[in-house]
């Protein structure tokens, strides 16, 4: 028997035998590694006579693909082999009970921001963001509130450095110069948004949501800020004959400015909204002021418009009759299964009380 004849029948016996792939790696380098049957064949070549050599070669070369081949499709037996065993191990018990599943809830704030921006939309409303950490100039000096302004002590500011130019923003107004200094008049926007203030009691967090509006156009004037709070308190509180009263005020992005103030009346210690000899604030507004116009340039003989801002969730505690804001961000489970909502829950008011 030739070399090549006794290297093939030594190879056909051993990968007969063959059980894992860990043994395979084995075959192949008993054949093909470094000091292999095959590779010391190969290095050999220069040693034959010239004569012989190429047949040898030839000879060798085709023994080197059919014992390739079937390092191949052992291969691949082997693997297909592997998994049918492992499928038979893990076999999926259908007996086997379900684990216990929880449904998250809507968190009120969020359901009510949906609510919102829903009721804003339909009279055409756009929703705008902003960032939290704003600069000094967005939320105080472009709004029409210069240094020394006692505004500015009001709003308790968290600054985030030593300078003051960095802050946490204390209203969502600062979209309101954001959105206009990025685009051109006309503005019909509503803003959602946290805001912050170094404050906490029942009914004062440091974190809190706003919702500001802000309507510029050239005939905008302030009957249109009536209807549109009278249109969208109505909606929101699903009362029809809901009392609405402006107290003037003052803001110094406003001109005029007033405060809104809704009816209530207390009925077996919980809270009505609607009619009643009580009052309620529940938001600020105004007309923008020609000032900020200017700053963010806005051409103020040709446009104007209101603005406003309103807690959310001081609206999300009176619609719902919740009492202690603190709650809100306590993220409390069983908090939330009570007052939380049902993702598919289609607010009420949806298709529009004044239609
Ligand atoms: N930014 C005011 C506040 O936080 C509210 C407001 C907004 C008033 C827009 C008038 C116009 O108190």
């Amino acid at each position: 028997m030739s070399d090549l004849d006794s290297i093939n029948s030594s190879f056909e016996q051993k990968i007969k035998s063959l059980k894992s792939k860990e043994e395979l790696q084995i075959l192949k380098t008993e054949f093909f590694g470094k000091n292999g049957q095959i590779t010391k064949q190969f290095k050999n070549l220069g040693n034959i006579t010239a004569d012989k050599r190429k047949e040898f070669a030839s000879s060798l070369n085709k023994l080197k693909d059919r014992l390739n081949t079937q390092l191949d499709s052992k291969f691949i037996e082997l693997e297909t082999l592997e998994i049918n065993e492992k499928l038979k191990d893990q076999k999926i018990d259908i007996t086997l009970p379900v684990r216990p599943f929880q449904n998250g809830k809507i968190h009120p704030v969020s359901q009510v921001i949906d609510e919102i921006s829903s009721i804003f939309s339909e009279i055409g409303f756009a929703v705008a963001e902003g960032p939290d950490v704003e600069t000094e100039y967005n939320n105080f000096t472009a709004l029409n509130t210069p240094e020394d302004h006692p505004a500015r002590d009001m709003h308790d500011t968290f600054y985030l450095e030593e300078n003051k130019k960095i802050l946490l923003r204390t209203h969502t107004s600062p979209v309101q110069i954001r959105t206009m200094m990025n685009g051109k008049p006309p503005f019909k926007i509503i803003v959602p948004g946290r805001t912050y203030r170094c404050d906490s009691d029942q009914t004062h967090a440091p974190m809190f949501h706003q919702l500001e509006g802000l309507h510029i156009d050239k005939n905008i004037n302030m009957s249109h800020l009536k209807g549109c709070l009278d249109y969208f308190i109505k909606e929101f509180f699903e009362v029809k004959n809901l009392k609405m009263r402006f107290r003037p005020s003052h803001f110094p992005f406003t001109e005029p400015s007033a405060e809104v103030d809704i009816g209530y009346r207390i009925e077996k210690g919980r809270i009505v909204i609607g009619e009643g000899d009580k009052w309620l604030e529940i938001l600020g507004c105004g007309m923008v002021h020609p000032n900020v116009l200017r700053n963010v340039k806005v051409d103020s003989n040709k446009y104007q418009g209101f603005a406003f801002g309103m807690g959310i969730d001081r609206l999300a505690m009176l619609k719902y009759g919740i009492n202690d804001l603190r709650a809100f961000f306590e993220s409390d489970f069983r908090w939330l299964s009570h007052f939380g909502f049902d993702p598919l829950d289609v607010p009420t008011n949806y298709r529009g009380l004044s239609k």
